[in-house]
């Protein structure tokens, strides 16, 4: 199964996705995640990307696109992109690069949650140093307070997640982002859930969805 999972900052993209690739047995390739772990090495590249990230602007699309393909070749078996494509023109290399290997993605998940619940969340977050695992202090907190559950490495705050730069990224989201809701229902690959509710029943939700494709 190949899956995109999409949605404003703090919507729960990192959060569903983990579920999802653990459930179906998939790879969960997140193109943030890749980003910030090349972000604090000593070369140009590193500092370019950290310019970006921190600032909440997108990098550009030819670096991220050519990162994740190299990630998706190392991935047959399946996959959930999170955070990739992020906009129309990297969705239309994404369709080219999967055609000429005869490949196409099964389902695109969009997560829809209100901007104002965005800063609640982001603002509280923490995230593994490690494994990029994200909790949330109040609605998702680690069992040891600032300690990953899986390896027990330190919870870091992203340097993204500043109210200021929290609302700019709310706001490339909208001119950006949300215009693949209408490019992945032309073909008939999107699928929305509310994305506001309890972790477990947005994924019981996904779930339904997901194993409906299965029958098919
Ligand atoms: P990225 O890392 O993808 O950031 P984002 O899109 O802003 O999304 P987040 O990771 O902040 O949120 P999320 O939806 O994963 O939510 P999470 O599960 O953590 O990208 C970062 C940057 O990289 C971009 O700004 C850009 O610079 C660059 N970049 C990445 N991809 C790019 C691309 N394709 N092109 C160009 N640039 C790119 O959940 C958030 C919090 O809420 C957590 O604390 C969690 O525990 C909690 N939570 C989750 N679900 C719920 C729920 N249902 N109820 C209550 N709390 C919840
Ligand atoms: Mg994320």
């Amino acid at each position: 199964m190949k899956l995109i999972i999409f949605g404003p900052p703090g919507a729960g993209k990192g959060t569903q996705s983990e579920i999802i690739s653990k459930e179906y047995k998939l790879t969960q390739i997140s193109s943030g995640d890749i980003l910030r772990a090349k972000k604090n090495s000593d070369t140009q590249i590193a500092k370019l990307i950290k310019f970006y990230i921190d600032s909440g602007s997108f990098v550009p699309d030819d670096l991220i696109i050519s990162i994740m393909s190299d990630e998706m070749k190392q991935c047959d078996d399946g996959y959930i992109l999170d955070g990739f494509p992020r906009n129309t023109y990297q969705a239309k290399v994404l369709d080219e690069m999967l055609e000429v290997k005869g490949e196409k993605i099964d389902s695109v998940l969009c997560l829809r949650v209100p901007d104002e619940i965005i800063v609640a969340r982001l603002s509280a977050r923490r995230t593994c140093t490690v494994c990029s695992r994200v909790y949330h202090l109040e609605y998702n907190p680690p069992k040891k307070e600032n300690k990953c559950d899986y390896d027990g490495a330190e919870l870091y705050q992203r340097a993204d997640d500043k109210e200021e730069t929290i609302l700019e990224r709310i706001k490339i989201y909208h001119t950006e982002t949300q215009p693949l809701i209408d490019y992945y229902q032309e073909n008939n690959l999107n699928y929305c859930v509310d994305g506001s509710g309890d972790i477990n029943e947005i994924f019981t939700i996904i779930k339904r969805h997901l194993n409906s494709l299965a029958l098919e």
